[in-house]
């Protein structure tokens, strides 16, 4: 399965040139699965919600980014993950979408709010569902859920395979702790952060780039530059994510201990 990221940097409200960005780069390339950033079609600070609001989109996949994306999808006959702003009847998500050539496989919203993303949207009440894309189990989780392990957690214990993570990453903390999130669950993470630099809700933040792909024993199997755009894929087999085996009398998943801890 050729798995991979497109790390780049959104044009702030403007989605229409976003989507153009990932059509031209996408177009020469075969692969079964790529993740884009955290709200890759709107960019990332707003100082008015009602902005964020007129460029957000159903989750139904009506709207012109993700329907543009499933037609994508089905010239590819691939997966695409990709964050943007969801417009619902209870609010604006911050959230990622799954699509293949028929249409949404699913649609995930972030449950973990960083900072003034407080300010734009609501918190997700959708917990951290799973889907199915040739037979393969994936999840998806959104940029500062990785400081909560729950969330990789909750994905592994539901069968999840490989987790992709959109991001619009501003320390440089979190390319390390998603090795060991996916060396805890022995799954692949696909990291997919941005770059470039925003201003706005009275902040000027640059992003982190080295958009990653760790496999289940932790290894780093390629990690882009903290600038520029990357277009990168890796070969893997995702059923080496179903063994669950840490040493020859352990196993990750059946030696936990549920009953010891707090939650
Ligand atoms: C983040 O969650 N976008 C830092």
């Amino acid at each position: 399965m050729k798995i991979g990221f497109f790390q780049f940097q959104p044009r702030h409200g403007d989605p229409a040139a976003n989507l153009d960005l990932i059509t031209n780069v996408l177009s020469d390339s075969q692969f079964d699965l790529v993740v884009l950033p955290e709200l890759a079609s709107t960019g990332y600070l707003f100082d008015d919600p009602r902005e964020l609001e007129a460029l957000s989109e159903p989750s139904s996949g009506s709207g012109s980014f993700l329907s543009s994306l499933i037609e994508i999808a089905m010239r590819h006959r691939a997966c695409i993950v990709s964050g943007f702003s969801e417009r619902a009847p209870e609010g604006v998500f911050n959230s990622a979408a799954a699509l293949d050539g028929n249409g949404v496989l699913c649609v995930y919203r972030k449950v973990h709010l960083f900072n003034t993303e407080k300010e734009l949207f609501q918190p997700g009440n959708n917990g951290f569902p799973v889907f199915y894309f040739n037979q393969v189990c994936i999840g998806m989780m959104i940029c500062f859920d990785w400081v909560f392990p729950e969330s990789a957690r909750s994905l592994a214990l539901k069968g999840a395979q490989i987790i992709c993570h959109p991001a619009n990453l501003v320390l440089p903390l979190c390319q390390n702790a998603m090795v060991v999130r996916s060396l805890e669950n022995a799954v692949f993470s696909i990291t997919a952060n941005r770059v470039g630099s925003e201003t706005g809700q009275g902040l000027s933040l640059r992003f982190t780039g080295k958009s990653q792909i760790i496999s289940p024993k932790g290894e780093v199997l390629t990690r882009a530059a903290e600038d520029g755009q990357s277009l990168t894929f890796v070969d893997i087999d995702p059923q080496n994510a179903l063994d669950k085996r840490f040493s020859p009398g352990n196993d990750l998943f059946s030696d936990r201990q549920p009953g010891q801890y707090t939650l």
